[in-house]
This record gives structure tokens, C-alpha cells and sequence, in this order.
């Protein structure tokens, strides 16, 4: 019920034209404080919508909101369209798939939201996540040969991420062995894969994208590492859609090629791209922190660190790379 109401006052507002409480209160039946209560819930999601005594409420720019249509059209017509869900409100646009499997998605199946309202890094983690003026993108991808064919996953997202930012903006952005796109040597977007299944049977994989365009000053005090958006190394203004289209293309373009030919053919790719290829990093697993130097990935997509001059290949899960200046 909320989640209807704010979702008739987002659209309400969108054109960010006065809209006065009493005339939102008649379209939706109820009292002009319900609604007063339900803009400061919007507001608290990164919504900037301010109120005039007398005029009512205005978002102070119109929002420029995900229209699958669009992105349909701004698809290139090299490629196959997937089903393509927006949503405003959303928990996880990952958790949205997983409630979906295993007979309710069809291959390369996307979920957009606006907003999520329990986004998820790895780990239990929060992945901070305003209103409107982000990407929160989830693809589900069925995996024939089962969970083995999962590894490296993350590694063909991130080099699909960045081909889409790319191919919109000219801008090479770097690669954070197992999850991570960095921008100016910060994180600019995040990659959660969820996994469902038997390491030998038909198994589901829901990849995410979380990516950084224009992060509200509100959200950003929320966030406790160094970050960015793609937007602050621009000029031109991003178009959402545009980027959502890429992204989905790039996505589909690099999972046909990992499906059919393994990661092998995209390291050299990672290599010129990897954040901390042949510097000083850090190992963190639970307590235990491994010190050496990075050497870039294997076929597999296992991190190859070398310590006291032996390389051997870490797996991704439970570990974490940092640099060791
Ligand atoms: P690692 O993946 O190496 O363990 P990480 O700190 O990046 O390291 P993740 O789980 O990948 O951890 O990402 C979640 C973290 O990202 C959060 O703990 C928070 O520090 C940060 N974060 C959350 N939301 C955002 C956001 N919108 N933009 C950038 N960073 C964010
Ligand atoms: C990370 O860096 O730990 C991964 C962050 C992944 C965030 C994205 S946003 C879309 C999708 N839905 C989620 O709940 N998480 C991912």
C-alpha cells in the first residue's frame, strides 16, 4: 500500500512542477498529513523535494526517470533484448530474481529499480542506494553446466561495465579483482553474484550491478570508503537510460563469450585494466592478512599472488584485496 501511494507521488511530482497536498490527498483518498508523511519518507530515500506554504510540493529538478522503452530503443541492434522489468521501489533488484527462480525468468532476464531499500554488497554488506540518480541492475543468467561454470563471473561483469562506460563516454576505468570497477583509484561501481544450485547440474547465477552516476550528498555521508560517480568525470550529462542499454548489451555480449569460450580470451583485457597488476597488495581473510604482490588472474579467475616468490592462484568468497603501499 505505501509502496503504491509513493509510487503515484513520485510520478506525481516527476515533471517537477508544484503539486499542491490537497489535490495528491484527492487522487489518492487519503488526509493531506498521510501525504505530508509520505513525502519526508521520499525525501529519506534521496528524493530533493521541498514544500511552499500555499503551492504545495516540488521536486526541485524533474527527474529524468528508467523507461524500458527507451532502453529498448537505445539498445544496438547487434544484439538480442532480454525481458526487461523497471520498478521504483524495490528491496534488492538480486533479492527480486531470487524470489523469481527457477520458472519465472527466461535467459538474461533484467530487473531495473530507482530505488532499493535493502541493496546488498558481498557479504551482507549494504550497498547504499538513493533514489533515481543511480544504476541498480540485476541479470539472471542460467548456467547449463552448472556451478563450475560460475567462476569468474565477476570478472566478465566488471569488464562489461567497463566496455558500456566506455563505449558512452570514452572514459577506461579500472578493475578490482574479484568485484570492484575503480575510477580515479576509488570505487565507482560494485558487483554482487548470487548463485543458486550444484556444482554439477543446471544451476542460476544473478549478477548485479551497482554503479555510481550521480551520487546525492545525502547518500554519499552514508557510505564509509572512498568513492565516486561516473558523472563528476564527464561533461556531457549521462543519460540513465543510454547507460542502462549499454550496460545490458555490453553484459549479454561478454556472458555469450564467456559461455562459449572461457575467460582465457579476456585476460589479456583484465590484465590492461587491473587495478593492482604487479603492485603490493594484501590478503584479508577473516583475521589472517597475506602480504605479496599482485600478478593478475589465471583462466579460471582466481587472483595469482605471489609471496616469497611463489605464485599460487586465491579463489575469490571470503577474501579481500587491498594495496600495501
Ligand atoms: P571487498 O569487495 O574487497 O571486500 P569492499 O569494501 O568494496 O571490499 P564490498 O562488499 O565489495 O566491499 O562493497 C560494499 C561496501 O561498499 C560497503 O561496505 C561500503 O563501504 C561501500 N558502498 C556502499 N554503497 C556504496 C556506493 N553506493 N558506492 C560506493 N561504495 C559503496
Ligand atoms: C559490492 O561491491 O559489494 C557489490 C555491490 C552490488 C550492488 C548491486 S545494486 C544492484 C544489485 N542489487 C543488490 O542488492 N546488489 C546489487
Amino acid at each position: 500500500m505505501a509502496k503504491a501511494i509513493r509510487e503515484h507521488l513520485i510520478r506525481a511530482l516527476a515533471t517537477g512542477e508544484f503539486v499542491s497536498g490537497q489535490d495528491l490527498g484527492d487522487q489518492l483518498d487519503i488526509s493531506r498529513t498521510a501525504i505530508s508523511k509520505h513525502i519526508k519518507a521520499l525525501v529519506e530515500m534521496g528524493l530533493d523535494i521541498f514544500s511552499v506554504t500555499g503551492k504545495g510540493y516540488k521536486l526541485s529538478q524533474p527527474l529524468s526517470l528508467l523507461s524500458k522503452d527507451e532502453i529498448i530503443c537505445l539498445m544496438p541492434s547487434n544484439g538480442s533484448i532480454p525481458e526487461i522489468e523497471v520498478h521504483s521501489l524495490i528491496d534488492s533488484t538480486n533479492s527480486y530474481l531470487l524470489r523469481r527462480l527457477p520458472n519465472q525468468l527466461s535467459q538474461g532476464q533484467v530487473c531495473l529499480a530507482e530505488f532499493q531499500s535493502a541493496g546488498r554488497g558481498r557479504r551482507g554488506r549494504q550497498w547504499i542506494s538513493p533514489f533515481g540518480s543511480q544504476i541498480y541492475l540485476s541479470l539472471y543468467w542460467h548456467l547449463e553446466q552448472g556451478l563450475s561454470a560460475a567462476m569468474g563471473l565477476s570478472l566478465v561483469t566488471a569488464l562489461a561495465v567497463s566496455d558500456a562506460i566506455f563505449s558512452l563516454t570514452n572514459i577506461q576505468v579500472q578493475l578490482k579483482w574479484p568485484n570492484d570497477v575503480y575510477l580515479g583509484g576509488v570505487k565507482l561501481a560494485g558487483i554482487l553474484i548470487d548463485l543458486e544450485g550444484q556444482a554439477l547440474e543446471a544451476s542460476h547465477s544473478v549478477i548485479g550491478i551497482g554503479l555510481n552516476l550521480n551520487m546525492p550528498a545525502q547518500a554519499a555521508e552514508k557510505i564509509d570508503q572512498k568513492w565516486t560517480d561516473l558523472q563528476s568525470h564527464c561533461k556531457n550529462r549521462i543519460d540513465r537510460n543510454a547507460l542502462c542499454a549499454q550496460l545490458i548489451h555490453h553484459l549479454l555480449k561478454r556472458l555469450h563469450q564467456h559461455q562459449n569460450e572461457g575467460l582465457s580470451v579476456m585476460l589479456e583485457e583484465w590484465h590492461a585494466q587491473d587495478f593492482y597488476l604487479n603492485k603490493r597488495v594484501k590478503l584479508l581473510t577473516g583475521e589472517r592478512t597475506t602480504k605479496g604482490i599482485c600478478r593478475g588472474v589465471n583462466n579460471q579467475g582466481a587472483l595469482m599472488l605471489e609471496v616469497d616468490g611463489q605464485v599460487s592462484p586465491i579463489y575469490g568468497g571470503e577474501v579481500s584485496l587491498r594495496g600495501d603501499e
